[in-house]
This record gives C-alpha cells, sequence and structure tokens, in this order.
C-alpha cells in the first residue's frame, strides 16, 4: 500500500472504461501517496464491459497493486445504445502495449452495488468519485440510492465540451455523448462537481518527447504507457492537426493532487438528452445568463508543463 500521509489520503473511486487514457489516471492515481483508490469500476465506453473490466484489472496488475479490487459495472448506457470508440484506442483498448492477461479475478458483486454499499459505510462527504467514462455506474448509483449523494465529497469528472465544440459530434464530447442521461442525472445529484472537459484536455498536449521520457524511465510501466500513447495520440494529431494528443482522463487526476494547475468558474452545466443535433451538448451558462443554479466547477485553463511534469513523477514511482 502507498505510503500513508499527514491527515491521510484521499479516498476515490475511479470509474472507468480504459482507454490508454484511462489507463495513464489509473496508473498516476496508483502511484500517488496522497490518494488511496478504494476500488476501480468499469463502465462500458471506449470498448465494451467486458473488455474495459478486463483492461482495470491488467493496469492494477501493471501498477504492482492487485490488492486494488476491480468491480464489472453497467454494460450499456441508461436509455441508448452503446457507442464505442475502436477506431480511437484499438480492438482491445489499450492497444500499444504488450501486457499479459491478467491474473488476478474481478470482484463478484457488480459495480453499482459495490459503490452503494461502500458511500453508504462512508462519513458525510468523505468519497471522491472519479468519472473517465461514460457515467452509466454512477448515475445508476444515484437513481437506485439517491441518500448516498450526501457521501460524496466530489465528483472530478472528465467529460463534456463547451467553448471548444466536441470530439464525437460537433456538440458532444464521447463520454457524455455515450449516456447523455447518465450525465444529466450526475449533474443534478447535489454532491459538489468538478467537470474537466475538452476545453482543458485540448490545452495539455503530449509531445514527442515527453512520451520518450517515459520510455526512458526503464521500467515496465514506462515502457507500457509509451507504448499506449504513441499508439493513442496518432488519432487526435491525424485529427486535429494538433503538435501532439490531448491526454484527457489524467487531468481528472492532477487536478486533485494540484487543483492550483487549473482555473474555471462555477457555472450551471445542462445536458441535451434529446434533440438528436445537438445530443449530449454540455450547455454551459458562462455568462450566467440564465436564472438556472450553478452545479458544476467548469474547469477552462491548465498549467500543461505542471501537468506533464506530475505525471511523468508519478509514473516513475511505479515498477
Ligand atoms: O472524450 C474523451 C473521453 O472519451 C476520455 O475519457 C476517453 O478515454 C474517452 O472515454
Ligand atoms: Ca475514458
Amino acid at each position: 500500500m502507498s505510503p500513508k500521509v499527514a491527515g491521510g489520503p484521499r479516498p476515490i473511486i475511479i470509474d472507468t472504461d480504459p482507454g490508454q487514457d484511462d489507463a495513464i489516471a489509473i496508473l498516476a492515481a496508483l502511484a500517488s501517496p496522497e490518494i488511496e483508490v478504494l476500488g476501480i469500476t468499469a463502465v462500458a465506453g471506449n470498448v465494451p464491459l467486458e473488455l474495459t473490466a478486463r483492461n482495470s484489472l491488467i493496469l492494477v496488475e501493471l501498477a504492482g497493486r492487485p490488492d486494488v479490487p476491480v468491480f464489472a459495472g453497467c454494460d450499456r448506457p441508461l436509455r441508448r445504445e452503446l457507442v464505442t470508440a475502436e477506431h480511437v484506442h484499438g480492438k482491445t483498448g489499450i492497444d500499444g502495449a504488450d501486457l499479459p492477461e491478467p491474473s488476478t479475478a474481478l470482484q463478484p458483486q457488480h459495480a453499482v452495488d459495490w459503490m452503494i454499499e461502500t458511500l453508504r459505510a462512508a462519513g458525510d462527504r468523505e468519497v471522491t468519485i472519479c468519472p473517465v467514462g461514460p457515467m452509466t455506474n454512477v448515475a445508476t448509483v444515484l437513481e437506485t440510492a439517491p441518500d448516498t449523494a450526501r457521501h460524496i465529497r466530489e465528483i472530478v469528472c472528465m467529460g463534456g465540451g463547451f467553448f471548444g465544440g466536441g470530439n464525437t459530434t460537433p456538440t458532444a464530447e464521447f463520454n457524455v455523448f455515450v449516456d447523455p442521461d447518465a450525465a444529466q442525472i450526475v449533474l443534478h445529484c447535489g454532491a459538489p462537481i468538478t467537470m474537466l472537459p475538452l476545453d482543458v484536455t485540448h490545452k495539455a498536449l503530449m509531445t514527442a518527447a515527453w512520451i520518450d521520457q517515459l520510455r526512458a524511465l526503464g521500467s515496465r510501466t514506462g515502457e507500457a504507457a509509451a507504448g499506449m500513447l504513441d499508439f493513442y495520440e496518432r488519432f487526435d494529431v491525424d485529427k486535429y492537426g494538433m503538435s501532439g494528443g490531448p491526454l484527457h482522463d489524467p487531468n481528472v487526476i492532477a487536478y486533485l493532487l494540484r487543483p492550483d494547475l487549473y482555473r474555471g468558474r462555477l457555472c450551471n452545466v445542462e445536458v441535451e438528452t434529446a434533440s438528436s443535433l445537438t445530443l449530449g451538448m454540455t450547455v454551459v451558462d458562462w455568462w450566467n445568463v440564465t436564472d438556472r443554479p450553478p452545479n458544476c466547477q467548469f474547469i477552462t485553463e491548465v498549467d500543461s508543463d505542471g501537468f506533464y511534469e506530475l505525471l511523468l513523477d508519478l509514473l516513475a514511482r511505479l515498477p
């Protein structure tokens, strides 16, 4: 287990659809002594649930943390067909790394049941939930057991996009597009919410030099991470003509550890759940022109150098 720090590490649940960028977020969280990962809950998203659950097991083993329990959750969105992203992440979801099949098993409990049990056993505002995929699991928890919301310290999620549009449709980011109904439920649960959207993740792009620094760590984690990211970044570089790919999900972990690297604004954020044209759009009342109550800290700025320095430091701590 990670060494304890004064005041104790922050207990979190990572809800995830690995995904190479999810992988880096999971590895970074497991590397930090300031974070206690209570468990990892897999959800269908980038690839089907069977693979996101398998990938989560592979990643806790890669980090040398098979003690962290992994649970399989929902295999499809609340009310829609599943949309996946193999064209971005490859057939396995974590293409680019040559990693063995997991030797540990999934926990037998459904992720939703475990999250409800864990939250109810916690104190008020104690547990931080970090959704970095479609929010189907978290929304199901909140719909099944609304009383759990008071045990949530904060929901810090990667999702959404406003000023810079979407990455899946002109107006929708993937995680919210896959399950817009779930995102809307989460945004109205009453717990404090911080959203790290494309508007911030697109401002911190990977460089080839940084990926080379990962490989130069000389560790199995560094080698696997560099392989995954070499594969993963090609899509965004080709699509956007960017100098490097955005590393979306690790921004959630970096925000937990170094919120000073980020800037945003408390706003009202709503999700379009009906229109076929703008389904999954996160509508951000940035200028407070409506009377809709603020419900989300919407992050738009990041210190990119600080972000990548932090990630490299964390990944360097893993085997
Ligand atoms: O839009 C980016 C998000 O969709 C990231 O979480 C990525 O892993 C995919 O799930
Ligand atoms: Ca993800």
